[in-house]
């Protein structure tokens, strides 16, 4: 690598497939100037400040069978829940009080959320906090995104999770990754804000996979991309497989701001778990966004998409001195990404 190719990459300079390829691998001194390169991008398009969304996990049943993910319908060894109404509206209330302006709703892809059940869901949290509401409940039809807008859904999360379409078939059995582009096109033509992502380090992943990734969120310009380690679950079939790298998620992370610009990059959960501090280092390596849990505790411990996201710590004040410790400021208002 050179510093020059960094250089003209800060400055705004396509990155083409050789050179993405070759920044994704570099150690050392040249790994750190990319972080602090991603960094300063970070500052200049999308200020110092860090917006926090709470996170609702209200039904833990999933008709998928995805082999990374702990909810998978082939896990029996799951106590499955589903949140009723009240309890929902509650959990949203208290996001609201914590002084966030976004709550994000998600459960794994559960029918008995039925296009009615999810827009009154939706009404109901927009009239009694008027916070910005993001879903996210996998992939449904066009008609129900459309209606969940008209409801007063603002955004849409859907990890688009790999850009190989060879191991997303492998690893979402049954599922075709031209399907979920197209879930993405849909919540776009509806005039969602919307967010994607991927996972690093799944079993058969290559680092041209990586590089697609990268080239499919801005060839997309998501409003929001999500990076996280893949940790490997006990109870899947991928158990026995290693976990992603946090120091190839950095890089990706940095990458993708420094392709991207003025998206809102969160500091994922999954990257504060395989590292105790891997959100700070996320933050200062492009991130701008953290999505504390906000799921009543005695739900929160079936949520387990991947061992150890039970645990990690969510304390309000913890996380606000987390931020203002490495000099940031945290967001008020509902942090929509804004086009510069
Ligand atoms: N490790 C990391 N992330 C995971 N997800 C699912 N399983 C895992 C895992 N084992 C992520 C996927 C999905 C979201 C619900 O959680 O990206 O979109
Ligand atoms: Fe279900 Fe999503 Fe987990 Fe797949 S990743 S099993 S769709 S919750």
């Amino acid at each position: 690598m050179s510093y020059e190719l960094l250089l003209a990459a800060e400055e705004g300079k396509d990155l083409s497939a050789a050179d993405l390829l070759c920044l994704l691998s570099i150690g050392g001194e040249e790994e750190k100037a990319l972080l602090e390169s991603a960094d300063r991008v970070r500052s200049k398009w999308v200020g110092d400040t860090v917006h926090l969304r709470g996170i609702v996990e209200f039904s833990n049943f999933c008709i998928q069978n995805c082999l990374y993910c702990g909810l998978r319908r082939g896990n029996r060894a799951l106590t499955r829940y589903r949140m009723g109404l009240s309890d929902i509206l509650a959990a949203a209330e208290k996001v609201r009080e914590r002084g966030y302006g976004t709550v994000v709703l998600q459960s794994g892809e559960d029918p008995w959320f039925t296009q009615d059940r999810v827009a009154d869901l939706v009404r109901n949290i927009k009239r009694k906090t008027r916070l910005s509401i993001t879903l996210s409940l996998g992939e449904r039809s066009y008609e129900d995104y459309e209606t969940w807008k008209e409801a007063g859904a603002d955004r849409y999360l859907l990890k688009h999770e790999t850009a190989s379409p060879d191991l997303y078939r492998h690893l979402r059995p049954g599922r075709e990754l031209g399907e979920r582009l197209r879930c993405l096109k849909w919540l776009k033509e509806l005039g969602y804000e919307v967010g994607s992502g991927n996972m690093v380090g799944l079993p058969g992943q290559t680092d041209q996979d990586l590089v697609q990734d990268i080239q499919l969120f801005k060839e997309l310009d998501f409003d929001m991309i999500g990076i996280s380690p893949f940790i490997p679950h006990p109870r899947t079939p991928l158990a026995a497989e290693s976990k992603g790298d946090l120091g190839k998620v950095l890089r990706i992370l940095a990458l993708t701001r420094l392709v991207t610009r003025d998206t809102n990059l969160p500091a994922t959960t999954a990257s504060g778990v395989i590292e105790k501090g891997g959100r700070l280092k996320a933050l200062r390596s492009g991130a701008n966004v953290v999505m504390p849990d906000l799921t009543p505790p005695k739900h929160k411990r079936h949520y387990h998409i991947y061992p150890g996201k039970t645990s990690i710590s969510e304390g309000d004040q913890e996380i606000r001195e987390a931020i203002l410790s490495i000099g940031r400021s945290v967001g008020q208002g509902s942090g929509s990404r804004v086009r510069r």
